[in-house]
């Protein structure tokens, strides 16, 4: 069964690929390569001993992504990860997430009902729930009002493929994400921000083989044990599995409704402070860093209620977070020995 990914060779992307093919699908990678190397997919092929038909192409082009369709008319699902990503940017472009986020999702879904492909995962954030009042957050949390451009673009493309639903034969599964770090444990693919990262791992991991002189930690004076924000991270490959759970259920018609919502986290909040602890456990290094101000539009805590995805997908994080830092740092090094 021919899958189509799109934002294939992204982080997340590359890590589910792999994860489909392990289990039988074949794979058609859609990417413009605006954040992404197509070496990603020399690297796929290296893990799984197959390779993925990469098409480099601009979702935003409606024509481009009928073509698409056209040329591989055996395709049975989509997972949509091609998006940009970068809350900062977002608000000082907010036009090029819209145009992008929303155009390229459009564009998909009008091909799609062209196509009559009725099965899509979304991947979208937590970042939809905002600072939530209840914690663990659970899918039934109110979606509050986005605190950047990106994320509104993630909940303004959930109710977009909420209506199409509505009028049409789509069927959806919206994953929201909480923080996805770590790597394959190859360590052939993993997160390759283009710039200077945003993210708190690939910062760190950066600072410590000397790429960034130190990490700034944004704030320690937030209502939380240590004074850091608490985030929910997941490690990418127990991210990754559940997507093949979620579109297993679409193409296997075993979904209870035409839109299922799964949150997609281990359902344990750690410190920033705390993943620079286990860094320092994993690496034996110790970490550069200083306390700075808080980040604009930072959540102060967030983590997941996981047991819809547990009970409703099968599907369990299984990894922790030392493996998660880990094998983030495994891959830093990778790269480092690759660029000498
Ligand atoms: C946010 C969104 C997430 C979205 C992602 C996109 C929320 C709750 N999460 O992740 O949905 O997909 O952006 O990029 O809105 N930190 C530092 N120093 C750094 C970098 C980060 O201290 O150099 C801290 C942050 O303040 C935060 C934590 O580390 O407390 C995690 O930050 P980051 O990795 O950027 O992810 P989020 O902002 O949580």
């Amino acid at each position: 069964m021919k899958i189509l990914v799109t934002g294939g060779t992204g982080y997340i992307g590359a890590h589910t690929i792999v994860e489909l093919q392990q289990q039988g699908f074949d794979v058609v990678i859609a990417d413009n390569l605006s954040n992404s190397y197509a070496d990603v997919v020399d690297s796929i092929e290296l893990i799984t001993h197959i390779r993925p038909i990469f098409e480099k192409m601009d979702l935003t082009n409606a024509g481009e992504t009928k073509a698409l369709f056209s040329k591989h008319p055996d395709i049975v699902g989509v997972i949509h990860f091609a998006a940009f990503k970068a809350v900062g940017e977002s608000t000082e472009l907010p036009l090029k997430y819209y145009q992008n986020n929303l155009f390229s999702l459009v564009n998909l879904l009008n091909s799609m009902q062209e196509f009559n492909i009725t099965s899509l995962v979304f991947s979208s954030s937590c970042t939809v729930y905002g600072q939530p009042e209840t914690l663990p957050v659970d899918e039934n949390a109110s979606v509050q009002k986005a605190l950047s451009p990106y994320g509104n673009t993630k909940q303004i493309c959930e109710e977009i493929i909420s209506d199409t639903i509505h009028s049409g034969k789509l069927k959806a599964i919206l994953l929201r994400y909480f923080n996805p770090i770590g790597a394959h444990e190859s360590a052939l693919i993993g997160e390759l921000p283009i710039g200077v990262p945003n993210c708190l791992v690939p910062f760190i991991t950066q600072t410590a083989i000397g790429k960034r002189p130190f990490l700034n930690v944004f704030g320690n004076d937030y209502n939380t044990p240590d004074g850091t924000c608490i985030r929910d991270y997941i490690h990418v490959v127990d991210l990754a599995k559940a997507h093949i759970s979620a579109l297993s259920r679409l193409i296997g018609k075993k979904n209870e409704e035409n839109c299922e919502i799964f949150n997609l986290g281990t359902g344990i909040g750690y410190s920033v402070i705390e993943v620079i602890h286990s860094f320092e456990r994993v690496s034996g290094l110790k970490l550069n860093y200083k306390i700075t101000d808080r980040r604009a539009g930072d959540v102060e805590k967030i983590w997941a209620e996981t047991s819809l995805a547990n009970k409703v997908l099968g599907w369990k994080a299984e990894k922790g977070l030392d493996d998660m830092t880990l094998s983030a740092w495994n891959w830093e090094k990778k790269l480092a020995e690759k660029n000498k």
